[in-house]
């Protein structure tokens, strides 16, 4: 059957840049041959605004039924007035549980031609090319129990628990493992085994998988303090860091700025294979709705259309549409396609439709 593609544009710039993510996914679908379905449908504080729902109920029925969904982004939510049944059932957060997403990728590639752009100047910058596995469904994030609560004293404390257990490590280590196969072979994982327990759970279960299914690829085990100090000082030593939730949230905001803006990256999160063998995932930029530049047509549109490679990759199944995507915004980037955030000063800038043109003439 054809792949179910939902695309939420959102808020601010997210209906801008995604719109030129479809118009790339599209040409593509075309070009290769691809069975997808494609609706797009209305979600976000916009959408609450205007019809009363956060997620309405024809989006509801189609995240039923999706694959793979193509996000801009959405504002912090608006609470005022609205219902906490509506923001339970609409928020973000509940569309990534109800895709069951346990991996969240994100790629980061410095590319050569942006090497003046970035705050680190070229010495450290041209080739770095890595991509986090940051775990999804556990960590502190989620561990009970929670909340805020009074000690013996009546003295207030809040309270979150680290869990992790062994099948949601196996999960994400085998999937960092096989991405690593196909790339250039080295792992790094990364935690705090010397203070945290879960941590030190995390380095046997990983040592153990490697053992048993994984010789071939490196492993590499790195504490999270030495993984922020080693993104800044020596990041292409890097190629797939497989890390927790909390540490790949941190880590993977300080690594996006070595790519020298957050219009470049892309992310892809994914679930468990389905019976079919298909995952359902999620795909989005990095970065959120941007209010201070919504709504006047300059905002980057590439890591919106590096989501969408992603998607090519990862739900479509076709490495060969995802690689010649990705080099298409390479060459428009060689070529000198600027937007705003990553052009130099008196550098002639496109805006974000314009981009999405650089991009589909190559
Ligand atoms: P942001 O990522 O929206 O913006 C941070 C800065 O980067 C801004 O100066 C913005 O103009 C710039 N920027 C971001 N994307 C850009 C692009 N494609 N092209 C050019 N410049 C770009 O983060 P911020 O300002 O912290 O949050 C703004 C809103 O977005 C908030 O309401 C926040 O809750 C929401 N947000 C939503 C996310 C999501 O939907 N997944 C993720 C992060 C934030
Ligand atoms: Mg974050």
């Amino acid at each position: 059957p054809p792949l179910n593609v939902l695309v939420l544009g959102g808020d601010g710039i997210g209906p801008e840049v995604t719109a030129q993510a479809l118009r790339v996914l599209r040409h593509m679908q075309a070009k290769h041959d691809l069975a997808m379905r494609i609706e797009e449908l209305p979600y976000g504080n916009a959408t609450w605004r205007a019809t009363g729902h956060l997620m309405p109920p024809e989006t509801h029925a189609a995240v039923d039924r999706a694959d793979a969904v193509l996000f801009g982004a959405v504002d912090s939510l608006d609470r005022t007035g609205m219902p906490a049944e509506e923001r339970a059932r609409g928020s973000l957060l509940s569309l990534r549980k109800r895709l069951g997403l346990f991996a969240n990728l994100r790629p980061v590639r410095t590319e050569r031609a942006l090497d003046e752009v970035s705050p680190f100047k070229p010495r450290t910058l041209a080739g770095v090319d890595l991509c986090f596995v940051r775990e999804l469904s556990g960590g502190v994030y989620y561990g009970q129990p929670r909340g805020i609560e009074r000690d013996a004293d009546g003295r207030r404390r809040g309270v979150n628990t680290h869990i992790y257990d062994e099948d949601q490590i196996i999960r994400a280590a085998r999937f960092a493992f096989a991405l690593a196969r196909g790339r250039r072979g080295v792992l790094t994982s990364v935690d705090k085994a010397n203070v945290m327990e879960a941590g030190a759970l995390w380095r046997q279960v990983v040592t153990a998988l490697h053992q048993d299914e994984f010789r071939d690829v490196r492993l590499d085990h790195m504490l999270a303090d030495t993984c922020a100090l080693m993104l800044n000082r020596d990041p292409k030593r890097f190629d797939v860091i497989l890390t927790d939730n909390l540490f790949g949230d941190l880590l993977s905001d300080a690594a996006a700025g070595l790519a020298g803006s957050l219009g470049l990256l892309p992310s892809a999160s994914l679930s468990a294979p389905r019976p079919d063998g298909r995952r359902r995932a999620l795909y989005e930029p990095v970065h959120g709705s941007a209010p201070d530049i919504a709504g006047k047509g300059i905002a980057n549109p590439l890591a919106a259309i590096l989501s969408a490679a992603q998607l090519l990759r990862w739900s479509a199944g076709s490495e060969a549409a995802a690689a010649e995507l990705e080099r298409a915004v390479t060459a428009a980037l060689e070529d000198g396609a600027r937007t705003a955030d990553i052009a130099l000063p008196g550098e002639a800038v496109l805006g974000t439709a314009a981009m999405g043109d650089a991009v589909l003439a190559r």
